[in-house]
Order: structure tokens, then C-alpha cells, then sequence
């Protein structure tokens, strides 16, 4: 069985212009919990889609439905107009969609370049003499992470000893380069300083400049408001809205997630007594 079903006549109607990545009303319950509920956005090529929302909003059940580790129990997915389904992570893997996970899935005490091929190491020889090409796995790292902008010194540094925005950034280039069309990154900037999330968004607006479609999900409207394109804002599990970039403002965003009126009423409650 292929990971594909085609939908009728979905090809047919102008696939040209449809999004490399649709979500239609996806929704998933666990036992009583309705994690997700009626949630739809689009991401294009060339394009960063952000998903906002507090915690337990449904963030990381969303990217997981797109990454294959969920199977949605309503709604469906559509890849270039053409449904399909993801069974395991492997298949959307092998769709083009690569998930950069919280903890990156990186091993800290192995060399960069090792990190940046984990997986799919090149070889050199054959039959019997085939054996792991460490000079290439070298070159290429060091060149993948240059044209990104990543200088590393050396690339038999462990990647333990990277800074946590330029291991972000490792696990950004090597999706780019291992031929991802969509790349999703789970709340890449939430354990970074200003600075360090600076050079993350630098990572993505590099990704989205090279032609992905680019999900970034994240709890802070000032990182998503530069570098996004659409953002859907998620509170427990409801869509609060799916809005292209100019339809909605920063200040909007932030009130929408915060919740003005329980921010206020927050605030009441903290103040001290005679205040
Ligand atoms: N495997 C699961 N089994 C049961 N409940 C789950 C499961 N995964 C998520 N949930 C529930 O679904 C809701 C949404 O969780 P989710 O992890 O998607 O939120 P989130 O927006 O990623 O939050 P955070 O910002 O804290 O990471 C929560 O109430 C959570 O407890
Ligand atoms: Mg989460």
C-alpha cells in the first residue's frame, strides 16, 4: 500500500496553484481529552505558516498529526492537492516532511558531522569493501552549514559543545539538505535568549528563502511576527482563527493567546491588599 490516495478529481482542479501542505479540519481526541478540534491551515512553498498558542493548546498534537506520529480521527491532509495519509513518521518522512523535535534527536557527544548524517550516512566502495566516507560526510557538513550561514570551526566538534541556537540551526540545515519540502520546527526559540533566537528566525527565513514550506510553532508573537506568512492561533484544541499575514496585527495575536480579560483579571488577583 502506498502512502498516497489520490482524490478524485482533486489534480484536475488547477494542482498548480494548489498549497505544497493543506490541513482540512483535522481532529484528534485522547480517551475524554479533545486535544484538536476542527483545525485548518495551509503551507506553501516559499512560506512560514506559524502556530500559536498557550500551553496544552494542541500545538504539539497538531505537528504531530503532520508528522505522521498521530493518525487524525477526523479531517485529512493534502500534499500538492492530493490527499494523503501518514501512517508512521517514516512515511511523512519520506513525503518531504521533516519534523525538528524539541530535543532535536541529536546525540550530544558525537561529532557534528556524524549528528548531521545520523541515519543516512554516505558510503564509498562496494560490496564487501562499501565503508562509512567520513571525508565526505565532512565536506558536505561544513558546506551545508556555510551556505547557511553556520560557520563551525571544526566539524569533528561534538555537537554538545554547540551553543542551543546553532544546534537548532545543525537540525534545520540538515533537514534542508537531506530534500525536506516542508519543515517543521517545535517551539525552536523557546529556550533561547534574544539573541540566540535571533539566529534561529535567521535559520528558518533561510529555509523559506530556499523554496520550503516552513511550520513554526512557537508561544511568542514577537518571534513568529517577523518571519511569518499565515498564522493559526490554537486555544485548547479550537482554531481561534487561520489569518494571512496583514489580516491580523502582533498586538491582536498577543491578546488573542493571552486572553485580555483573564490577563486582567490576573492581574486583580495578584495585586496586594491597599494597592
Ligand atoms: N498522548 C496523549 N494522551 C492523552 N492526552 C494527550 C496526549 N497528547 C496530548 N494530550 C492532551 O492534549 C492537550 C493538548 O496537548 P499538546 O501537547 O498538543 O499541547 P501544546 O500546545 O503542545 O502544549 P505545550 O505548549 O505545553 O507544549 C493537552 O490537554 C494534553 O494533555
Ligand atoms: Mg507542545
Amino acid at each position: 500500500m502506498t502512502d498516497t490516495l489520490p482524490t478524485p478529481g482533486a489534480a484536475a482542479a488547477g494542482a498548480g496553484d494548489a498549497p505544497l501542505l493543506e490541513v482540512r479540519s483535522v481532529g484528534k481526541t485522547f480517551g475524554s481529552v479533545i486535544s484538536l478540534q476542527d483545525v485548518s491551515t495551509v503551507v506553501r512553498a516559499g512560506q512560514v505558516t506559524c502556530v500559536l498558542g498557550d500551553n496544552g493548546a494542541g500545538k504539539s498534537t497538531f505537528i504531530k498529526i503532520l508528522s505522521g506520529v498521530h493518525q487524525p480521527d477526523s479531517g485529512s491532509l493534502a500534499m500538492n492537492g492530493q490527499q494523503v495519509t501518514f501512517g508512521s513518521p517514516r512515511q511523512a518522512l519520506d513525503a518531504g516532511i521533516a519534523t525538528v523535535f524539541q530535543d532535536l534527536a541529536m546525540i550530544p557527544l558525537m561529532a557534528i558531522w556524524r549528528n548531521f548524517f545520523l541515519g543516512s550516512e554516505p558510503t564509498t566502495g562496494w560490496g564487501p569493501f562499501r565503508r562509512f566516507d567520513s571525508a565526505t560526510a565532512k565536506e558536505v557538513t561544513r558546506r551545508e552549514l556555510g551556505a547557511m550561514g553556520i560557520d563551525i570551526r571544526d566539524p569533528d566538534q561534538p555537537v554538545g559543545t554547540l551553543s542551543g541556537g546553532e544546534r537548532q540551526s545543525v537540525a534545520i540545515a540538515r533537514a534542508v539538505y537531506h530534500g525536506a519540502k516542508v519543515l517543521i520546527l517545535d517551539e525552536p526559540t523557546s529556550a533561547l535568549g534574544v539573541k540566540q533566537a535571533g539566529v534561529v528566525l535567521r535559520y528558518i527565513a533561510q529555509a523559506r528563502d530556499r523554496g520550503l514550506g516552513v511550520v513554526f510553532i512557537t508561544h511568542n508573537p514577537h518571534h513568529a511576527f517577523p518571519v511569518g506568512d499565515r498564522f493559526l492561533l490554537l486555544k485548547r484544541g479550537r482554531s481561534l482563527g487561520d489569518f494571512a499575514k496583514g489580516e491580523v496585527t502582533r498586538d491582536e495575536i498577543t491578546s488573542m493567546m493571552a486572553g485580555g480579560a483573564e490577563l486582567d483579571e490576573l492581574a486583580h488577583e495578584l495585586e496586594r491588599p491597599g494597592d
